[in-house]
């Protein structure tokens, strides 16, 4: 064959594959979710999530600065609270010395230039395991809102510099700016949870947090699956009421959204590769079914490829140490 075009020219070796390679996975992609607990000395490894963990918080010390030493520069920080301080308002997540607020003060002593985001939600503080307010069995939208301001706010006196809403509901962006606005912390940033569906993958970080809703499930405010352009008016919105980040989840099953998303909005994407991915892979790998490290690479240059800005991964320091 005398061919004018061959493309696996482009392919002969590593030098030339690395050379034209579109995409790059650096320390820099990364915010690292951390689970948190009270009392000392404990580094405790969640079933469901092998080699994953939760830390007190002398123990937490340590980790940000090792997280650090690799170039992660970027924690969302997740609080499992105690059931005796669980009720239907959350009234726990507002109090000055929470676990969480300790948590942001720990990491900032420790690493002062570490990003630090939390999750804002109600559902590690309820009583229910909703991430709202419940009234009857429903999920009460206003009243939640107002929560999430209060405790975005209490975050943010702590020392936050990012909230990260997860909840769903419907106006709490704009609630939560214009309380931090108002309070004058102007340059405390939302990462909004904007596409979040309703999804069977988060099953390993309610084990984590003990956090499974009581009732129901979270189809009443989560999006529906079968969904596609709902995303976009969800991260529209978003945006409009003052998200400065947003964010697709989960990840690999969730690359089409991750990729209409990008090219719908003019703020940073990021991707959240949740629990139930981070477990498939661990179980499939300790049946010797699939090559961890290949897998997981794949997986997170799937997300760059996409289009995100940022992957929020419970793989990021094993992808950081295996780059070297
Ligand atoms: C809480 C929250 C959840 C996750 C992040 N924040 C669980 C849920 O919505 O039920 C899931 C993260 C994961 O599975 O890794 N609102």
């Amino acid at each position: 064959m005398q061919l004018l075009r061959r493309n696996r020219r482009l392919r002969t070796n590593e030098a030339i594959r690395s050379l034209i390679r579109e995409h790059t996975i650096t320390p820099n992609d990364f915010l690292v979710p951390i689970f948190i607990v009270e009392g000392k000395g404990i580094k405790e490894e969640i079933p469901s999530m092998p080699r994953y963990y939760r830390y007190s918080l002398d123990i937490l010390k340590k980790e940000v600065k090792e997280l650090w030493s690799l170039g992660l520069k970027s924690v969302l920080l997740f609080v499992k609270v105690p059931d005796e301080l669980k009720d239907n308002k959350g009234t726990e997540a507002l109090n000055a010395d929470g676990l969480m607020q300790r948590a942001i003060k720990t990491v900032k002593d420790a690493t002062p230039d570490m990003l630090v985001m939390t999750d804002v939600a109600l559902d590690p503080y309820s009583s229910y395991g909703h991430d709202g307010i419940v009234d009857d069995g429903y999920i009460v939208n206003d009243q939640t809102c107002e929560v999430l301001a209060q405790m975005s706010l209490s975050h943010a006196q702590a020392g936050a510099d990012f909230v990260a809403p997860s909840d769903m509901m419907d106006g709490r962006i704009l609630a939560i700016r214009e309380l931090l606005e108002k309070e004058n912390f102007k340059n405390t940033g939302i990462m909004s949870y904007s596409a979040k569906y309703a999804s069977a993958f988060y099953g390993p970080f309610r084990d984590a947090l003990d956090s499974a809703p009581g009732f129901g499930d979270k189809k009443t405010y989560q999006m529906d699956f079968a969904n596609r352009d709902e995303a976009i008016k969800e991260t529209i919105m978003d945006v409009e009421e003052g998200a400065d980040i947003v964010m697709v989840k989960p990840g690999i099953a969730y690359l089409d959204l991750v990729r209409d998303v990008r090219d719908s909005v003019d703020v940073p994407v990021a991707v959240y590769q949740v629990s139930g991915e981070y477990a498939m892979l661990k179980a499939a790998a300790e049946k010797g079914w699939l090559d961890h490290d290949s897998v997981m690479l794949e997986q997170i240059m799937a997300f760059k490829r996409a289009g995100a800005h940022i992957i929020a991964s419970y793989f990021a320091k094993d992808v950081v140490k295996l780059l070297g």
